[in-house]
């Protein structure tokens, strides 16, 4: 199985360009599923999410075209609605294949995904929206069984809020199904994050008819049909938060280029409380390096524009050796702390318990063999390895691949010692 090698403690320098962002790719994709129309998808990262989530079309019946980073889409003539386990289960984002091909084809059975290391990750809110539409939905052996009735789905005012407050998936779920229905559908409480506006924008473009998106309430005016899509993804805000902190744990001049600044203030506002400082200049952020350690601070995660919980393991890490406390609150995933564990390996000084983090800053990691556990964690270690003093290991690294692009070879040209090994376990 996959490991990293890293040798910590190099200075780093020199740019590195943000690929377009995998939490809007991953619905936006799913908008061919909206249209007999072919559909063109450009900016998309090359990753193991994506090319799930590319799978699960291919089962539904969309014959799939790469060109580098864009990707054609084209509906098959015969197509089953069966968005499978073995998939879905991989890459629970599938399950917003629900929406639309409820919406498009009348009926459909997706699987319901599972839970994973940051939290149960239910679907009810999912259900609770497309249930509001009309859809008949059972819930048998691990699949859900979608039927819309017979003239369709029909437009609702829906609250989608849940314990946690708003759900982006499901946000995009009862969003995409919404484009189709007969008359006007309003969520009330919908994700305000960016990559669900991105998911308007695209099927506005398409001829969907949507406004509000990016605040809590949005309408859908429902239309006949949709025209095929031709969207650039928008780049990806946690990718170039993940860098930034690199530049920060290295203390390197490293600039994140292509992101948006915009979709980014709640992340750099911890960070200058933390004592980073970040050089904008158009679409570049350069951390500017100090020789003065961090200062620990206080931050909670929340919906967006809130600091967002997808951030939260890469903070911790920086906060790992910052001086003095920093006390992390997980709003959205109060479990997502499996990094901790890790992190405590290579020295830190942090307290978990019901979904806070109290973290004692110390002047330095000491480098040694850690273990992935999520996306964003491994994030977090590959950054902590790379600060740290000596040598690391870091184990299950497929994990990274969900989420970063080839990251051992952008990292290294930004002078990191970095080497994907084979390591048992
Ligand atoms: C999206 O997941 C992202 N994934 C996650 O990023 C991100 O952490 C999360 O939003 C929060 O920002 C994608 O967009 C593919 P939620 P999602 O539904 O939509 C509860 C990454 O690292 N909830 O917004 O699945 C849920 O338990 C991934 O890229 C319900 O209770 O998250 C959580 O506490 C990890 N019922 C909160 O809402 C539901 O039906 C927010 O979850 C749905 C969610």
């Amino acid at each position: 199985m996959d490991a990293f090698r890293i040798i910590g403690g190099k200075k780093l320098s020199g740019s590195i360009a943000v690929r377009g962002a995998k939490n809007a790719a991953l619905p936006i994709l799913a908008t061919c599923l909206l249209t007999d129309s072919p559909c063109r998808y450009r900016n998309v990262p090359l990753l193991r999410d994506i090319q799930t989530q590319v799978k699960i079309l291919n089962t539904l019946g969309v014959e799939t075209q790469w060109s580098g980073r864009s990707i054609t889409t084209r509906l098959l003539d015969t197509y089953n609605s069966i968005a499978p386990y073995e998939l879905v289960k991989t890459m629970r984002a599938g399950v917003v294949a629900l929406g639309p091909l409820l919406a498009k084809r009348g009926e459909c059975r997706v699987s319901l995904p599972g839970g994973c290391v940051i939290g149960e990750r239910p679907i009810d809110l999912h259900l609770r929206g497309l249930e509001a539409l009309g859809a008949e939905i059972n819930v048998e052996h691990g699949d859900i069984y979608a039927k819309a009735p017979k003239g369709g789905l029909r437009g609702a005012e829906i609250y989608l809020g849940g314990t946690f407050g708003s759900s982006v998936t499901a946000t995009a779920n009862v969003m995409m199904a919404a484009t189709l229905a007969t008359g006007t559908t309003v969520i009330e409480c919908a994700a305000c994050e960016p990559e669900v506006v991105d998911l308007a924008n695209c099927l506005n473009a398409m001829g969907a008819r949507i406004s509000g998106a990016g605040s809590p309430t949005m309408t859908i005016k429902g239309v006949r049909k949709l025209r095929g899509a031709d969207w650039t993804v928008i780049p990806d805000r946690i990718e170039a938060a993940t860098f930034l902190v690199l530049g920060a744990m290295t203390r390197s001049p490293i600039t994140v280029t292509g992101a948006r600044y915009e979709h980014m203030m709640a992340f750099c506002h911890v960070l200058r409380q933390m004592g980073v400082q970040i050089e904008r200049k158009g679409r570049s952020m350069t951390v500017v390096p100090s020789s003065k350690r961090y200062r620990g601070t206080d931050f909670v995660t929340l919906p967006f524009p809130a600091f967002p919980t997808d951030c939260q393991a890469q903070t911790m890490a920086l906060a790992c050796i910052a001086e003095g406390t920093s006390v992390i609150t997980e709003r959205i995933y109060p479990e997502r702390f499996m990094h901790a564990a890790e992190l405590k390996r290579m020295g830190a000084s942090i307290q978990v318990s019901g979904g806070q983090a109290i973290v004692q800053g110390t002047a330095h990691l000491e480098g040694t063999e850690v273990m992935a556990s999520d996306l964003r964690a491994s994030a977090a270690l590959v950054n902590a390895a790379c600060a740290a003093k000596g040598e690391s290991l870091i184990r299950r690294i497929y994990h990274v691949d969900r989420g970063y692009e080839r990251i051992e070879e952008r990292l290294s040209k930004l002078g990191a010692s970095i080497e994907r090994v084979d390591a048992e376990g």
